[in-house]
């Protein structure tokens, strides 16, 4: 893992933008996930999130991004259902009870981006299932824990990957966090998983992105011929929570945190 890139630190002004636009995101996603309802289909839930963003103002990150030459992304919304590891793209699928879905969404807002993500249970669902949902936001607690000053940037991942572990669970490295800020992806890479006491010191008005992927099976991935689905290699299920977090002198700030939010 690469360290060396600059880590921006965000200014009082900045930071108020990146809270602004950090709500913003949430109360978005917190409107998707109560949707997330047996019959509905995945492009009807990214034609929600298409209108919170034009209600609001809203540009999205994630439309036709294209990062390395990779097909641009057609959609406003990561909708990846069961073995579905993220980047899922929306579309006729429909949700049925006993599924699990993780919904990633981002918002930018003056040059400013927020990004998020959740998995939730559709109707009832197996208790395997509701302890890999469980496991995977604990898992994101133990490392957001972990965001302050004075600490170093694989003491996050380290803790993450501890929780997941401890259930047996395969912890995803082929994605990571990142910084976010003026970019919805910036420096540094923030892994899932590694050794502590690694990487840079931690310093109020840095913003990551935490955001732990954990398979019930093995942790390795396909990526799917729309060049954007990424499964599971054993089929087994997947849940995925991220939010973006702010350190400061008090300890993590998570800016995507709403009441009602995970
Ligand atoms: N939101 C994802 C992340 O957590 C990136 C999605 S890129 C997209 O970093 F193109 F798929 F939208
Ligand atoms: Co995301
Ligand atoms: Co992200």
């Amino acid at each position: 893992m690469s360290f060396g890139e600059r880590i921006a630190i965000k200014s009082r002004n900045e930071i108020q933008q990146m809270r602004d636009v950090g709500q913003k995101t949430a109360e978005i996603l917190l409107e998707l996930r109560e949707k997330a309802r047996p019959g509905v289909t995945t492009q009807q839930l990214d034609n929600l999130a298409a209108k919170g963003l034009e209600k609001r103002g809203l540009n999205s990150p994630f439309l036709g991004y294209a990062p390395g030459g990779v097909a641009p992304y057609p959609a406003v919304l990561c909708a990846s259902i069961n073995d579905e590891i993220v980047h899922g793209i929306p579309g006729s699928r429909e949700l049925k009870e006993g599924d699990i879905i993780s919904l990633d969404f981002g918002v930018e807002l003056g040059g400013w981006h927020g990004d998020t993500a959740v998995t939730v249970a559709v109707g009832s669902v197996t208790s395997e299932a509701e302890k890999l949902i469980a496991t995977t936001h604990e898992a994101m607690e133990q490392g957001i824990e972990k965001m302050v000053p004075g600490n170093r940037l694989s003491d996050i991942g380290h803790a993450v990957e501890k929780r997941a572990l401890k259930e047996k669970y395969g912890v995803v490295h082929q994605f990571v966090g990142h910084g976010i800020g003026k970019e919805m992806h910036e420096p540094p890479q923030v892994p899932n998983y590694g050794r502590p006491g690694r990487g840079p010191r931690l310093r109020p008005g840095m913003i990551f992105a935490i955001e732990p992927m954990v398979n019930i099976g093995s942790d390795k991935v396909k990526v799917l011929k729309d060049e954007w689905t990424a499964v599971t290699v054993d089929g087994s299920l997947s849940a995925h929570f991220e939010h973006t977090v702010l350190i400061t002198d008090n300890g993590p700030e998570v800016l995507t945190r709403i009441t009602g939010s995970h």
